[in-house]
């Protein structure tokens, strides 16, 4: 008997959902036969992805919001159940530097930086999350809530302490929620994505430092976006439903190459054993 995991029935709000592994994330959990609400700050992405669903066959409602706004985000969970009777998986993904904040020496993120930062990081995740239980506990409990978190916090790097705070906040945040919520059948995770090259990240980055990257990771090669999007629909099925606290790496193995240095023949390291 083949194992298939079928969301049919089953209402999914995407946060961020407008460009890159959100808009994965809600392909996938069409696919899966959920119906899906497409999040976006950007009504022209959320409306294009919807578009795409509806093609394939699948069901979803581009709902454009801006995540760092508490009232905006109580609009958008109650929308999804106004529109789907229910609000069954959320995927808490917005994240990444927002428009104007780049990479920089830890010395020189003033205030207003981290405030930025963990805004669009940590605190957009924390209101749609609250939002999301809320409504969850209140239509009788039951549901799964995933985070988007970052590998950046099992292998941190320079240049980033904002971004890396941020999501070491959802990993712990991940815990109290599933200890807190699990009581009303609500389950919690987290995945931390390795680097994935969104349009984003190919702005952002050169092609010397992917290539960096990529060489430091066992697997020799950067995430995929529908690696994680079927993780989630993995994480938010049947199939994971004694799974709850957790961080999940989809890295490539990314995190095990700080263990021990490259090229280290046995004789060089005789002093570490
Ligand atoms: N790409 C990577 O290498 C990587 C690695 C680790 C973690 N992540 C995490 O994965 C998530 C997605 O990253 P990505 O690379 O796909 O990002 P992306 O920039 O490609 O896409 C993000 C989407 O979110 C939307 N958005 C931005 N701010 C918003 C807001 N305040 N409210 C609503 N929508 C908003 C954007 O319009 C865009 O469509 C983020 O949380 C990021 O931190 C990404």
């Amino acid at each position: 008997m083949a194992v298939t995991i079928d969301h049919s029935g089953k209402a999914a709000l995407v946060t961020g959902a407008g460009a890159g592994i959100g808009r994965e994330i809600a392909r996938w959990f069409a696919r899966a036969g959920a119906s899906v609400a497409v999040n976006d700050i950007r009504d022209d992405n959320a409306t294009a992805v919807v578009r795409e669903i509806e093609a394939a066959g699948g069901i979803a409602a581009a709902l454009v919001a801006d995540c760092r706004d508490e009232a905006q985000v109580e609009a958008l969970v109650a929308a999804t159940v106004e529109r789907f009777g229910s609000l069954d998986i959320a995927v808490n993904n917005v994240g990444m530097l927002p428009a104007g904040r780049s990479v920089s020496a830890f010395v020189d993120m003033d205030g207003a930086y981290w405030r930025d930062v963990l805004d669009q990081n940590l605190m957009a995740a924390v209101s749609c999350a609250r939002s999301e239980a809320r409504t969850m506990v209140a239509r009788g409990g039951g549901g799964v809530i995933l985070f988007v978190s970052s590998g950046e916090t099992t292998r941190p790097s320079p240049y980033n302490a904002a971004y890396a705070a941020a999501k070491a906040a959802i990993n712990h945040l991940v815990t109290t929620l599933a200890v807190e919520l699990g009581p009303s059948g609500i389950r919690v995770n987290a995945m931390a994505p390795g680097t994935t090259l969104t349009e984003t990240v190919r702005t952002a980055f050169t092609d010397e430092h992917v290539a960096a990257i990529v060489a430091s990771t066992p697997l020799r090669r950067a995430v995929e976006h529908d690696e994680l999007a079927r993780l989630a629909v993995f994480l938010s099925s049947e199939l994971a439903r004694c799974i709850t606290g957790q961080l999940i790496l989809a890295d490539a193995g990314a995190f095990l190459s700080r263990t021990r240095p490259a090229n280290l023949s046995p004789d060089e390291g005789s002093e570490l054993r």
